[in-house]
């Protein structure tokens, strides 16, 4: 399975912030944003990463995340010339992806949870055996912001709406996915919505047509946030403070993540932690090494 992180786009919700500024790389209390979804992907053991980006910041993101070596990953780039929506985003890496399944993340989509990472093996290992789909549903207050599942009486999904006015569930789908192959045909056959986007959501109801799709409730216990608003962004800078200062542990952190996950040496982690001087960042880094088994 290959992964994919959207990360094209002007960040027209949170300008001025974003008017010379790739959203992706503003602070998301000690990181840059973009960290979160890498993290994400790293936590499925997925090492072949592609970005996808606007023509802009290709420069940016390269000399930033560089060919990702560094971090036990194979980092790609690919460039989005208009913001035409997730589904023409994941359009783009088709020749990247060749024969192979996705996991397809917003770059600014932030998950934190305890067994998050079990879930997303599990998903990864059905969908790369069994095929198909998944997405990730989770109970929001404002569910006319999201995509949004509906379900009939026994609990059976129905439809996946975009933005809709008049919302059946508080459910929304959050930005993460799971797909197998065919989804490249299935976004062909799309067509731009009334905001000119190819939506994910059209393309998540044509493999519910074909029963394709499965849904996962992400439940109590896990935080969800989409970074694209003043106020969710600062929320989540506000979360990731409170729970790294309360548990001592980071959240979203790509180079302890490369080291538990074997893929880079401790040698390796020290230079990363090196890097960064002497920051509360680097000192966290510095500590892992020191560690005692
Ligand atoms: C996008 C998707 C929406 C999804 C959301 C999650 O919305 O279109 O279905 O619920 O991401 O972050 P957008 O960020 O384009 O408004």
């Amino acid at each position: 399975m290959k992964g994919i992180i959207l990360a094209g786009g002007k960040g027209t919700r949170l300008y001025p912030l974003t008017l010379v500024v790739n959203k992706h790389f503003l602070a998301v209390y000690n990181k840059p944003m973009i960290y979160y979804p890498i993290s994400l992907l790293m936590l499925a053991k997925i090492r072949e990463i592609l970005i996808v980006c606007n023509p802009e910041d290709l420069k940016l993101y390269k000399t930033f995340f560089l060919n990702g070596e560094h971090l036990g990953v194979k980092i790609d780039y690919v460039i989005q010339e208009q913001p035409k929506g997730i589904s023409h985003g994941i359009l783009l890496t088709e020749k990247y992806v060749g024969n192979d399944s996705v996991c397809v993340v917003l770059g600014d989509n932030l998950f934190f949870g305890h067994g998050l990472p079990q879930i997303l093996l599990k998903i990864k290992k059905d969908v790369e055996k069994n095929a198909g789909s998944y997405v990730l549903g989770y109970y929001v207050l404002d569910p006319q912001r999201y995509g949004v599942i509906e379900f009939d009486k026994k609990g059976n999904v129905v439809a996946i709406k975009e933005k809709p006015k008049n919302t059946k569930s508080n459910i929304a789908v959050v930005g993460l996915y799971f797909y197998d192959n065919t989804v490249f045909d299935k976004i062909k056959k799309l067509k731009p919505s009334f905001r000119g986007e190819l939506e994910v959501s059209s393309l998540n109801n044509l493999y519910l047509k074909e029963k394709k799709l499965k849904v996962e409730l992400l439940g109590r216990g896990f935080a969800w946030f989409d970074m694209g608003t003043y106020h969710s962004f600062l929320e989540a800078s506000e979360f990731v403070y409170t729970i790294e200062k309360r548990t001592g542990l980071m959240v979203g952190c790509i180079e302890e993540i490369a080291y538990r996950n074997g893929w880079i040496t401790k040698n390796e982690l020290k230079k990363l932690a090196a890097k960064l001087d002497k920051t509360d960042y680097g000192k966290y880094l510095l500590n892992i090494v020191n560690e005692q088994k």
